[in-house]
């Protein structure tokens, strides 16, 4: 496919894997981002699975990514006071994930190290502080896609326009017809990340988490380099419909009118709390997100497709990185395997990516349960069942039945490419 001129929206982690791909297929791809330059911001993600497989086919990736791994030890979960109950612990073996990853890595520092791997390519460019403001294709004649962007970029024509821009996609909307909330199933929770300039672990290789009432989970992790990373979670029991609304409202104001709604929330959650409400007003790499799925009937439409959590964000389920990475090698690959029939690749994509996509999106059973409960009893009932589960080692064993995101690398073989670049 030789030549195949590509846009891709979204320069985190879907969208420069994406270039990478197609940059191999014999694609010319340009890259746009929303924001001025790349964000370094974000938690830990892991990397599991096909996510595993496809890191490996990256030339000297997986080096990098041990080497900036965050080197998380474990987790251990907290009481009130800051005593330990129970602790969760990687398995040690790089095919077998449990729920502490081995490739555990902060968000930023993947998107850094893919971009790097990309950015001097003679057949990929970046453009930062650009969007699409709107896109035309014709559907009987098979012509290109004419775009026009936002923030200065020249209209032009493109083989083949990919939306790697996230759960909320705006491109998504644009090349489907349909409105930003459509597809987005919610799970009535939200996250939040920042960091504090300083080493709340005190050297140890161990996160804690703390579990409050109402589901308002929070936990401390390594930074390696002395800072720590502080992510809020926020889970509403089932059933209580739309329970984000608040946290949405709040966000159309900005980061400060979200970091106000965020501490009120958690007024009075104990532990830690006062402290980090106070870190976090100040903070600087303040990021906060609701977390929902994404399910679409298709994954393309006419030359437009999508790639990440624009297409198939997996939410509760984990894996989102993964699911991300196993996306973009797929999509080049069928594209670059059915030479002259982007039509014919792209359903190859889509039928590929079915099977994986149904697996990851599976929410394991008892994960709220375990992340947030909601009530005092709920806590008592989950810290001592955890403090037995620990103490008995019989954790590994638990460990499988807490669905596919935990399986190993040869659960979703990967098709084999054949690459031109
Ligand atoms: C700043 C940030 C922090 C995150 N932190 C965490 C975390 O701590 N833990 C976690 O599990 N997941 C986090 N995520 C989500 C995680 O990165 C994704 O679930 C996963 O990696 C798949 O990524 P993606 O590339 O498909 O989408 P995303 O990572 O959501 O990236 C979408 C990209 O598209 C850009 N964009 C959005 N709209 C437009 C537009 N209209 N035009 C052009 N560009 C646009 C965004 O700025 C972003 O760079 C974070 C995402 C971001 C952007
Ligand atoms: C760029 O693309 C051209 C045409 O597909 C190809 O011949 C060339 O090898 C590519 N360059 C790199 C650096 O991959
Ligand atoms: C457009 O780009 C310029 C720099 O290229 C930037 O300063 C400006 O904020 C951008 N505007 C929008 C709406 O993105």
């Amino acid at each position: 496919m030789s030549g195949l001129k590509v846009l891709v929206v979204g320069a985190s982690i879907a969208g420069p894997a994406t270039a990478y791909w197609l940059a191999k297929a014999g694609a010319q791809v340009t890259v746009i981002e929303r924001f001025p330059e790349l964000r370094t911001s974000g938690q830990a993600v892991d990397i599991r699975t096909a996510g595993v497989s496809v890191m490996r086919k990256m030339s000297g990736m997986e080096a990098q990514v041990r080497a900036k791994s965050t080197q998380e030890e474990g987790i251990s979960f907290v009481r009130e006071d800051g005593r330990p109950y129970g602790t969760i612990r990687a398995t040690g073996n790089p095919d077998q994930q449990s729920l502490v990853s081995e490739y555990e890595i902060f968000r930023g520092d993947l998107a850094k190290i893919i971009f790097d791997l990309t950015k001097d390519d003679d057949n990929i460019t970046y453009i930062f502080n650009e969007q699409i403001a709107s896109m035309q294709q014709s559907e009987s004649d098979g012509s290109p896609i004419t775009v026009e962007f936002a923030n200065g970029s020249a209209t032009s024509k493109y083989d083949l326009v990919i939306g790697c821009d996230g759960a909320t996609s705006r491109t998504r909307a644009i090349g489907f017809g349909c409105s930003v909330r459509d597809h987005i199933i919610p799970s009535n929770s939200w996250a939040a990340y920042f960091t504090i300039n300083q080493d709340l672990l005190q050297g140890s290789r161990v996160g804690q988490g703390y579990s409050a009432v109402g589901g308002r989970f929070m936990s401390v992790g390594l930074d390696p380099s002395g800072h720590s990373r502080v992510l809020l979670m926020n889970i509403h029991s089932r059933g209580k419909l739309d329970a984000t609304l608040p946290f949405r409202q709040a966000s159309i104001h900005g980061d400060d009118s979200l970091k106000r709604y965020i501490a009120q929330h958690y007024q009075g959650a104990g532990w830690k709390s006062n402290y980090f409400m106070q870190e976090m007003m100040d903070s600087e790499d303040f990021y906060a997100s609701e977390i929902v799925q994404v399910k679409l009937p298709s994954l393309y439409n006419g030359r437009f497709v999508l790639v990440g959590d624009a297409g198939y964000a997996t939410g509760p389920a984990g894996g989102g990185t993964s699911l991300a990475l196993a996306g973009a090698y797929i999509l080049a690959g069928e594209v670059g395997k059915h030479t002259g029939d982007l039509a014919a690749g792209l359903k190859g994509y889509e039928q590929q990516m079915r099977p994986i996509i149904k697996e990851m999106q599976k929410i394991p059973p008892f994960i709220t349960t375990i992340l947030a409960p909601q009530t005092t009893w709920g806590i008592w009932l989950r810290n001592y069942a955890f403090a037995f589960i620990a103490w008995t080692g019989i954790a590994d064993f638990a460990q499988k039945y807490l669905g596919a995101a935990f399986a190993n690398t040869k659960t979703f073989p990967l098709p084999d490419y054949k690459w031109v670049a």
